[in-house]
C-alpha cells in the first residue's frame, strides 16, 4: 500500500500536479516581494516632484499601473538603464534581473495580492540636498528659466560665470535640478572665451537654444553630465579636473515636453580637491567620424547603416568612464578595445539607444588600456520610416551636425596616463550605492589613501555596527568599532591608517541591515 502511494506521488509529480500545488503556496505579494523591488529600482524617479510621470510609492499606486509596469519591465524600457548588463557592469547600474522581471509578471498575473501590510518596507529616504556633502562653491542659474507648457522639448544652454581668484583643482561637480519634473538631462561644458556670452546675448530670454552641442567648440565639451537617478561622485584621490578662474560653465538642459508652463532654477555644486591633484583627467572624444574605417559619415535615407571606427591608443592609459553620444537615428553601440596580445576589453554595448537616457558610464574599478590597443566601435543608425524617432518624414539623407535633424557619432572617454596599480583602484564594490530599503550603504573615501580615510555609511534604522579592517586574506588587521550603536541616517567614521602597511585591504561593515565590503588601497 505504502509502495502504491509513493508511485502515485511519483505519477503526480511527473504530470506536474505537485509543482502546481507548490506554486500556489509561493505566491508573490506586494509587501514581501514587489515593494522591495519597486523601492529599490523605481521610486528614485517615481515619486512626487521627480522626473517620472506618476509616483510608485504605495500599494495602491503600484496596483493602478500594474499592467503597464509588467509591460515596461518585461521590455526593459524601465528602469531606463541603457548599457547591456550582460556585456559589462558599471557604477550606479540600475537593472532588473530576469528573475525579478518574472516575479513582477507573476505577481501581476496572480492578481496583485498585497500580503501583510505590516511587512511593507519603508519608502527609502532621499537626501534633499547635495549627495556629496557641503559644496565649496554653488553656482546657480542667474535667473529662473520658464519652460512653456506647449508639449515641446527644449534644449537650452545657460552660461554660468565662474569667478575665482585663481584656477582650482576640483574633485567633483554635481548638478542639482531645480524643477525635477521637467529637467530631463544635462551636459556641462566649460568655456574660457566669451563666445557663449555672445550667443546668450544674441538670443531672446535667459540662455540660448541649441540642441546637439554648444554652438561652438569650448575647451571642455563634456565636463560633467547628469540624467535623473545619476549620482555625483568624487574622483579618486590625486585625480581631478581643473576649473579656470575666469571661465564659464555651459549648462545644457534638456527640458522634457510638458503641458503646464513651469520654471526651473538649477544649480551646479563644485567640490574642490582636498588633496593635491597630480593627475588631470581628460575627457577625449576619441571615437569620432575621423576614426571611421567605412566613412564618410553620411547616413542614406531609408537604410540602416553601421559605421565601424578604429583608433590606436598611443599611450598606456587608465580609463574611468565612457559616454557614447548620438541623436535620434542611433539604434545602438558597441565599443571595445583589443589589446596588443589580442585580448578584448569590453567597454559598452547599448542595444536600444535612447537619446533621452544617454549617460556617462563609470567603470566599477579603473580600467587599464595598454599602449597600442585598438579602440573599436560599431555604431548603427536606423534612417528608415520604421524608426519612430526619425526626425525626418519622409527620411532624408543625414550628415554630421548639431541640430535635431542631423547626427553625431562620438564616444567620450575620461582618461589619464596609466600609473602602476591603477587597475586596483575600486570605485565601488556596491553597484547602485543609492537607496536600498532596509539595507546599509557604505562608501570609503578617499581611496586609495595613505594616512587616513573616512567610512561613510547610512542605515534605515538604528543598529549596532561593527567595522573591521581586514587584509587580502580576510585576517583582522584592526577592529575599528565593535557592536557600537548608531542611529539611522548618514554617519562618518574616520579610519586612521598609521601603522598599516601599504597594500590592498577590505573594510567590512556589519549591521542589522546587512554586511558591506569595500576594497581599500593603502598607498605609501
Ligand atoms: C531614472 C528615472 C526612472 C527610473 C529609475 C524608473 N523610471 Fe519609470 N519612468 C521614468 C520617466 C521619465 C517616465 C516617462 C516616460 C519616459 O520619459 O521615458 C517613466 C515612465 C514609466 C511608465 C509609463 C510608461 C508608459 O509608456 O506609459 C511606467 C509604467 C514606469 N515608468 C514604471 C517604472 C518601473 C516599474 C520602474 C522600476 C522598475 C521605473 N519605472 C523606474 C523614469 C524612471
Amino acid at each position: 500500500m505504502k509502495h502504491c502511494f509513493s508511485l502515485l506521488l511519483l505519477a503526480l509529480a511527473l504530470f506536474g500536479v505537485l509543482p502546481a500545488a507548490q506554486a500556489q503556496t509561493t505566491q508573490y505579494t506586494f509587501s514581501q516581494d514587489i515593494a522591495p523591488l519597486v523601492y529599490n529600482h523605481c521610486t528614485r524617479c517615481h515619486r512626487t516632484g521627480e522626473v517620472a510621470p506618476f509616483p510608485l510609492t504605495t500599494y495602491a499606486e503600484v496596483v493602478s499601473h500594474a499592467q503597464t509596469i509588467k509591460y515596461v519591465t518585461g521590455t526593459r524600457y524601465m528602469p531606463p538603464w541603457k548599457p547591456d548588463p550582460n556585456y559589462r557592469h558599471y557604477l550606479d547600474e540600475n537593472t532588473l534581473t530576469d528573475a525579478e522581471i518574472a516575479k513582477i509578471r507573476d505577481w501581476v498575473d496572480g492578481g496583485t495580492p498585497q500580503g501583510n501590510p505590516a511587512l511593507i518596507p519603508a519608502v527609502p529616504a532621499y537626501p534633499s540636498g547635495s549627495q556629496l556633502g557641503t559644496p565649496d562653491m554653488v553656482i546657480p542659474m542667474a535667473q529662473a528659466f520658464t519652460h512653456l507648457g506647449n508639449g515641446q522639448d527644449m534644449y537650452r544652454i545657460f552660461v554660468l560665470p565662474v569667478n575665482m581668484p585663481a584656477d582650482r583643482d576640483i574633485a567633483a561637480i554635481e548638478f542639482r535640478a531645480g524643477n525635477k519634473s521637467i529637467v530631463h538631462h544635462v551636459i556641462i561644458g566649460m568655456d574660457t572665451t566669451q563666445q557663449a556670452q555672445a550667443l546668450d546675448a544674441a538670443a531672446p530670454g535667459y540662455g540660448y537654444t541649441q540642441f546637439g552641442g554648444f554652438g561652438f567648440n569650448p575647451v571642455e565639451t563634456n565636463f560633467a553630465a547628469w540624467v535623473p537617478g545619476m549620482q555625483a561622485r568624487f574622483y579618486p584621490t590625486g585625480m581631478g579636473k581643473k576649473l579656470y578662474r575666469h571661465s564659464s560653465l555651459l549648462v545644457q538642459v534638456h527640458y522634457g515636453p510638458n503641458y503646464v508652463t513651469q520654471t526651473d532654477s538649477s544649480v551646479v555644486n563644485v567640490f574642490f580637491a582636498r588633496q593635491p591633484v597630480t593627475r588631470y583627467i581628460q575627457t577625449l572624444p576619441a571615437i569620432s567620424p575621423v576614426t571611421l574605417t567605412n566613412g564618410p559619415f553620411i547616413i542614406p535615407a531609408n537604410q540602416i547603416s553601421t559605421f565601424h571606427a578604429q583608433i590606436v591608443v598611443p599611450f598606456e592609459a587608465t580609463m574611468l568612464s565612457i559616454a557614447p553620444h548620438a541623436h535620434f537615428l542611433s539604434k545602438g553601440w558597441k565599443v571595445w578595445a583589443v589589446k596588443p596580445n589580442g585580448d578584448t576589453i569590453r567597454l559598452v554595448k547599448i542595444n536600444d539607444w535612447d537619446f533621452r537616457w544617454q549617460g556617462i558610464y563609470r567603470f566599477t574599478s579603473l580600467q587599464r588600456i595598454p599602449a597600442g590597443s585598438r579602440l573599436m566601435a560599431d555604431a548603427t543608425y536606423d534612417n528608415t520610416a520604421q524608426n519612430p524617432r526619425n526626425p525626418n518624414s519622409p527620411p532624408q539623407t543625414v550628415q554630421w551636425g548639431e541640430s535635431t535633424t542631423a547626427e553625431m557619432l562620438l564616444t567620450y572617454f575620461d582618461v589619464l596616463p596609466y600609473r602602476a596599480g591603477d587597475e586596483n583602484i575600486v570605485l565601488s564594490t556596491v553597484p547602485g550605492v543609492a537607496t536600498t530599503p532596509g539595507t546599509v550603504q557604505m562608501a570609503v573615501f578617499p581611496n586609495p589613501t595613505s594616512a587616513t580615510t573616512t567610512i561613510n555609511f547610512q542605515m534605515e534604522r538604528a543598529s549596532p555596527v561593527t567595522v573591521s579592517l581586514l587584509d587580502g586574506t580576510g585576517r583582522l588587521v584592526r577592529a575599528v568599532v565593535r557592536s557600537k550603536a548608531y542611529p539611522a541616517g548618514p554617519q562618518q567614521l574616520p579610519l586612521p591608517l598609521t601603522g598599516v602597511a601599504p597594500g590592498i585591504y577590505i573594510v567590512r561593515l556589519e549591521s542589522n541591515e546587512g554586511t558591506r565590503n569595500e576594497k581599500l588601497v593603502v598607498a605609501e
